[in-house]
């Protein structure tokens, strides 16, 4: 089987990071409360940038990375839930801003916070029927942009931001994918355009049980797949909702949670962006080597959900 394999990555955040404290002066909150209930200390806020100005930052700096050239992508995806045009779509802003070629399909896909997950596997559809080896997929959100200031039980978790990862095929690679949605309209939910400001709500307890059901299954899925064990995976990346539930999924596992990479305490949740986010903050530590076998999991609105395991 052909594998997918990641090339390289990128990542932009805006310049503004707000404290837990300055959420605190928006809305009846504290420090103590966000970093107890979930892990998060800081997150970045767009002002002059946009979604689409950090897409092309995170996707410009993957693809300087890995040395790849535009006319070598067989397809540009953005995974997102708040573009900034509901048309044109922010793949095809990219490929003006990144001059990518004409032949190509540029779109974004709408997969909640599952959406960079969903997007590598669409990625991989099209790697397997071109002749050119590369692809290019985004995570890239300003979410700061449909949160209500007025709720405190939202607009503490999330934060700004983009990851991108370039993409290729690996002959005998390790791959697998799990992918699911549960049609459900009530757990997150953000308007359509309209009279409304289009804000993002959630059923925080609703998402969290889900989560920690959703999460185990998808990990169990890939490693029933694969043949694999818990104990040869060197990295889960998880979506970076909240810290309590990362260490409930490790401690339901019986994996120690040093095995899942967590980043919320500085960007807060990112949806789409935050995995992509991750591995390239992974990349520059030097924590993900080559043959390590890495294991991403995202879950969120529709509600849905969605595992990759690949080799690094
Ligand atoms: O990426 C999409 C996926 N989204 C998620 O994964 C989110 C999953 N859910 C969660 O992470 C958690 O449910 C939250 C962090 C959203 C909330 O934590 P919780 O422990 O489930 O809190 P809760 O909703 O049960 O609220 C507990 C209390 C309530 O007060 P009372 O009714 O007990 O008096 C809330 O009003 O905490 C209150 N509360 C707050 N207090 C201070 C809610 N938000 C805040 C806040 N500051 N920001």
């Amino acid at each position: 089987m052909k594998g997918l394999k990641i090339v390289s990555t990128g990542r932009a955040l805006p310049a503004k990071v707000v404290t837990n404290d300055d959420m605190s002066r928006l809305v009846e909150t504290s420090d103590e409360w966000i970093t107890t209930r979930t892990g998060i200390q800081t997150r970045h806020f767009c002002e002059s940038e946009t979604q689409a100005s950090l897409a092309t930052r995170a996707a410009r700096g993957a693809l300087e990375r890995g040395g790849v050239a535009p006319e070598e992508l067989c397809a540009c995806i953005v995974a997102t839930v708040t573009p900034d045009h509901a048309a044109p779509t922010t793949a095809c802003l990219l490929q003006q801003r990144l001059a990518l070629p004409e032949n190509i399909p540029c779109f974004d896909m709408n997969v909640g916070c599952t959406g960079f997950i969903y997007a590598l596997q669409v990625a991989r559809g099209f790697l397997l029927q071109s002749g050119r080896p590369y692809a290019l997929v985004v995570g890239a959100e300003s979410l700061s942009r449909i949160t209500d200031f007025t709720d405190r039980g939202t607009c503490v978790l999330f934060g700004d931001g983009a990851g991108a990862v370039v993409l290729t095929l690996e002959e005998s690679s390790l791959y697998a994918c799990t992918l699911g949605a549960r049609g459900d309209a009530k757990a997150i939910f953000i308007e359509g355009p309209g009279p409304e400001h289009p804000y993002i709500h959630m059923d925080g307890q609703r998402v969290f049980r889900f989560a920690v059901e959703a999460v185990p299954h998808c990990i169990r899925t890939l490693l029933e797949e694969t043949g694999l064990g818990l104990e040869d995976i060197d990295w889960f990346v998880p979506h970076q909702a909240n810290k309590r539930i990362i260490d409930h999924v490790a401690k339901k596992l019986r994996v120690p949670n040093e095995r899942f990479y967590q980043n919320m305490m500085r960007y807060g949740n990112t949806s789409a962006a935050s995995i992509p986010i991750a591995l390239d903050e992974m990349v520059e530590q030097g924590l993900l080597r080559k043959g390590q076998k890495v294991l991403c999991v995202g879950f969120g609105a529709g509600l849905t959900w969605g595992g990759t395991l690949l080799e690094w």
